[in-house]
């Protein structure tokens, strides 16, 4: 249980820090290298500002489609690895969360809890996301499963050719180590609430790919052996040859350039996630919410542009949309909330941003997500002092 109430997703965060491991709060808050694209994620949303219309005297309903479905806000969980590190059964927690909540989430294919567990715990397969390996065998052993498991969407991430270079992982040894190390140990029974509700899953590693040759036992073993098979090599062919392969709907997640939106759309993705995969690989990259703009100018109503990096309010998700996400994917903001409390805690994180959300729409004079839609950029404007911004997301 938390010790005062949260009031924001940053609260969730301290909890998160305060019950975790150093190595695996660092694993989730960490980004790559000097983490300036971390910071830049969420610190570009402040150099945009929301225009707000009083006195509109409507009701705010910010229900809108992600992932095909209706959502009752524009968001969907984005896949993260090693969730069930975080609180036992993690993944079914946060789907489950998540469905309560009346939204859709993406599992990752590093989940702890593998496909065949989630399923039938969580009902209904909103997405599956893909990590391509040097080994089609392996990929189609996952698509597989993937299809007879029934999710509907399938994300295919392509920012991840090399594992991210993490300063903060490497002096923790993550994904460094064949094993846990001494201080490793130490550091999990100095913080005994995580290490009371999580000592019977410890040897658990990677669900899905536990079986396989080679892989090793437990999770860091496992992380560091899957590191090593994504396909460093990936093209768009082979993301073409997937997508021709998928019976359903397929998205591309980690562009920033619209130029790979358009080879996206080229290949017949249903869907983009304009995303740098929260700060975590290409550091020097720019803020997602800074690639936004061009990419929705040029390609909305083509393929459904979904949007993650940085989200940590609802006012976040308001300036995301006006300039042009169709939808949200949220990444920390519901890994702190999980690792804090649990299902709880998620729900609790998912309800804070849906009341910001729908409270920033209400205060600015829009009533729905097709509204933020129709009014698009006049819904925002840049703060003049940063024309090195303004010229990067196209306002004039
Ligand atoms: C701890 C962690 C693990 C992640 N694992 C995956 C993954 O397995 N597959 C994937 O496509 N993206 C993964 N991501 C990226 C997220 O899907 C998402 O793009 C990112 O978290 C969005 O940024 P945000 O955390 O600032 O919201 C991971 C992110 C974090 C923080």
């Amino acid at each position: 249980m938390l010790r005062r109430t949260a009031a924001s997703v940053h609260d969730y965060r301290l909890t998160a820090q305060s019950i975790l491991p150093r190595t695996l709060f660092e694993y989730v808050d960490g980004g790559a290298l000097d983490e300036s694209t971390l910071a830049r994620n969420t610190a570009d949303f402040e150099e945009i500002y929301i225009r707000q219309k009083v006195l509109r005297g409507e009701k705010v309903d910010p229900a809108g489609p992600v992932l095909g479905h209706i959502a009752s806000f524009p968001v969907a969980l984005a896949p993260i690895g090693s969730l069930g590190m975080l609180y036992p059964q993690g993944e079914i927690l946060a789907f489950q969360a998540a469905h309560a909540a009346g939204i859709g989430a993406c599992l990752s294919s590093f989940s702890v809890c593998s496909i065949e567990e989630v399923m039938p715990e969580v009902g209904d397969g909103d997405a599956f996301q893909l990590y391509v390996l040097k080994d089609p065998g392996r990929t189609e052993e996952i698509l597989a499963r993937a299809t007879a498991a029934g999710f509907r969407n399938l994300v295919i991430t392509v920012d991840t050719t090399h594992p991210g270079m993490r300063d903060r992982d490497l002096r923790n040894g993550y994904r460094s180590a064949a094993r846990p190390s001494l201080s490793m140990l130490l550091d999990c029974a100095m913080h005994p609430r995580w290490f009371a509700r999580s000592w019977r899953s410890l040897g658990r590693g990677l669900g899905n790919f536990a079986h396989w040759d080679g892989v090793g036992s437990g999770l860091i073993a496992q992380a560091a052996y899957m590191s090593r098979q994504l396909k460093t090599d990936l093209t768009w062919s082979d993301i073409e040859a997937v997508v021709k392969r998928w019976p359903g709907r397929v998205v591309v997640k980690g562009v920033t350039d619209p130029e790979d939106v358009a080879r996206a759309i080229g290949i017949g993705a249903d869907g983009v996630v304009v995303s740098n995969h929260g700060g975590r690989q290409l550091d020097g990259v720019m803020s997602s919410i800074a690639a936004l703009p061009v990419i929705a100018s040029r390609y909305s109503g083509e393929v459904e542009i979904l949007f993650d990096s940085g989200i940590r309010r609802g006012s976040h998700l308001l300036k995301a949309l006006a300039l042009g996400a169709d939808g949200c994917l949220l990444g920390r903001s519901y890994a702190y909330g999980l690792a804090a409390a649990g299902a709880d805690g998620v729900i609790a994180v998912l309800e804070m941003l849906r009341k910001e959300l729908t409270m920033s729409m209400s205060l600015a004079g829009v009533t729905s997500v097709e509204d933020i839609k129709k009014r698009h950029m006049a819904c925002v404007s840049l703060r003049e002092a940063r024309p090195n911004v303004s010229a990067l997301v196209g306002f004039s």
